[in-house]
């Protein structure tokens, strides 16, 4: 047995992160660790990592007990972790992120040469499309978790943790990922994985452990449990991991836009959103989906065409301009762009909408206290209290506030930009049920998404796009593979 975890307990502060931890792992097995937001599943990683140290319970490394008191400590026994939250220095290059730890002093001394050497060497390696000279800024989602695998992978670890290393991936770099995981297993290193993705599992595992509420619920070879046991096991309840649409009446076009380009991506873009309808928007990351919604919501300027909303063309020149014509804009980076980590839960889901919440220009608290706990329980956020600090809530719980925060005001044209990503399957759920609730009051949605199931079972109708042009449109309910076809193969329809 590799790794070995048993009884582990941690708190911070009142809350309890992990009551009754255990796990087992062995050499040359992908071990998947799934479970809700806010389960424990990285508190328990980093565990494992020497980021953090339990309050209880017993670790066990290659059959010794063990406990790792920095993650260079955890790196020198032989266990690496690619984190949830990107830890890399944008300004450095990719060379110097695979090798200049921050806990690590001793690559302080490297020459320049040797240090891109190895980093060339490591990238040749695995065959990942990676400069080791390009700054970290200049790379996609993609890369950059490229660059955390390789920092993790430097040292020839036995144990290698990814935290959700695809939520930022599109469908040929999750490929890619999976690949660089199969290696790993060939040569016998242990790997545990946690994703949302349910879609990824049988790919890619062997062995599955479930937490709940910081507790292992579960534990088995994946072969002996189908898709509805796992969700159970996770939820304690049972949903539907198949989402199922209801038909809405189509009302008048509320957002139409045309002949909309930006250099040097978006060229001649023609869409309409009905009233009661959800647009989706599929493609490869690259494909210019984002630069769309920044485009549509006066983020980035366009250089021409127009934007009408319900029959009025709008000068849409900045966000605020955007917020004003009745645009809401659910963002696909939510951490970095829309929250404030440093503020409660209660007040990043009231801020976009205090006019909602205020009467005669006054801040009534037990309207933002009804707004605040009708979302918190609607997307099952797991926190102690509105008062929580948004920065101290797991990863999948900050993308519920945001979602929430947006959720609250009131408009009439939503852009999802990956809405579900990093969210459980049991707040997935919801987050279709609030959108289809949007769309029923007669909101247009138009939702991006890289997750080619939610596209065909949520949206109405798909426009895929390749190389900032769309590509076709499909009904609804298409197949998987008409999508790829568009989004990679297809010349443009313009
Ligand atoms: N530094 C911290 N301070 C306070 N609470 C914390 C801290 N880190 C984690 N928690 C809490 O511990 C619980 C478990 O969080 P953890 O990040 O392990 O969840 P997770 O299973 O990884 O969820 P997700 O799928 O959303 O990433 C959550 O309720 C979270 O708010
Ligand atoms: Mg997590």
């Amino acid at each position: 047995m590799l790794l070995q975890l048993e009884g582990i307990q941690k708190r911070f502060g009142g809350v309890t992160a992990l009551r009754q931890g255990t796990l087992k792992v062995q050499a040359g097995e992908v071990h998947l660790l799934m479970g809700e937001n806010g389960a424990g599943k990285s508190t328990m990683m980093k565990i494992v990592a020497g980021m953090q140290t339990a309050d209880e319970g017993q670790m066990l490394w290659r059959g010794q007990p063990a406990t790792f008191r920095s993650p260079r400590d955890a790196a020198e026994a032989g266990i690496s972790m690619v984190h949830q939250e990107s830890l890399l220095a944008p300004h450095l290059t990719v060379a110097e992120n695979i090798f200049l730890g921050r806990e690590n002093a001793q690559y302080g001394f490297v020459p320049r040469k040797r240090l891109m050497q190895e980093a060339r060497h490591l990238i040749e390696q695995y065959g990942f499309p990676l400069r080791a000279d390009m700054k970290v800024a200049e790379l996609s989602p993609a890369g950059k978790q490229m660059v955390e695998i390789c920092r993790a992978i430097r040292h020839g670890s036995s144990l290698l943790i990814f935290d959700e290393p695809t939520s930022s991936l599109s469908e040929s770099e999750t490929r890619e990922v999976f690949r660089i995981v199969a290696q790993l297993k060939t040569r016998g290193v242990g790997v545990i994985y946690i994703t949302h993705r349910l879609e990824e599992l049988r790919t890619i595992g062997d062995h599955v452990t479930v937490l709940r509420d910081g507790q292992t619920v579960h534990t088995s070879a994946l072969a002996d449990l189908t898709m509805d046991q796992l969700i159970k096991h996770m939820v304690g309840r049972e949903v539907s991991a198949v989402y199922q649409r209801e038909k809405i009446e189509r009302g008048k076009v509320r957002l139409k836009v045309q002949d909309l380009s930006r250099a040097p991506l978006l060229k001649n873009i023609n869409l309409e959103v009905h009233a009661g309808e959800i647009l989706g928007i599929g493609g490869l990351i690259g494909a210019g989906r984002t630069e769309l919604c920044r485009a549509i919501f006066g983020i980035d300027s366009i250089d021409a065409g127009t934007i009408e909303v319900d029959g009025k063309v709008r000068r849409i020149e900045s966000p605020r301009e955007a917020v004003a014509a009745g645009i809401a804009y659910i963002t696909e980076d939510r951490q970095k762009t829309g929250l404030a980590l440093g503020l409660p839960i209660g007040k990043n889901i009231t801020l976009a909408s205090l006019d909602r919440v205020s009467r005669y220009g006054i801040l009534s608290r037990s309207a933002e206290q009804a707004v605040e706990a009708n979302f918190m329980a609607r997307l099952r956020v797991k926190a102690a209290n509105s008062q929580q600090l948004v920065g101290r809530l797991s990863g999948g719980n900050q993308q519920k506030i945001a979602i929430a925060k947006w959720l609250a005001r009131e408009a009439s044209i939503f852009l999802f930009d990956e809405p579900t990503r990093g969210i459980d399957v049991g707040a997935k759920a919801e987050v279709f049920a609030l959108m289809e609730d949007l769309a029923k009051q007669g909101a247009a949605i138009l939702m991006v998404s890289s997750e080619l199931p939610e596209l065909i079972y949520v949206a109405d109708r798909i426009l895929v796009m390749r190389q900032g042009q769309l590509t076709g449109e499909l009904p609804g309910g298409c197949s998987q593979e008409a999508i790829m076809h568009l989004a990679a193969y297809k010349e443009s329809v313009h």
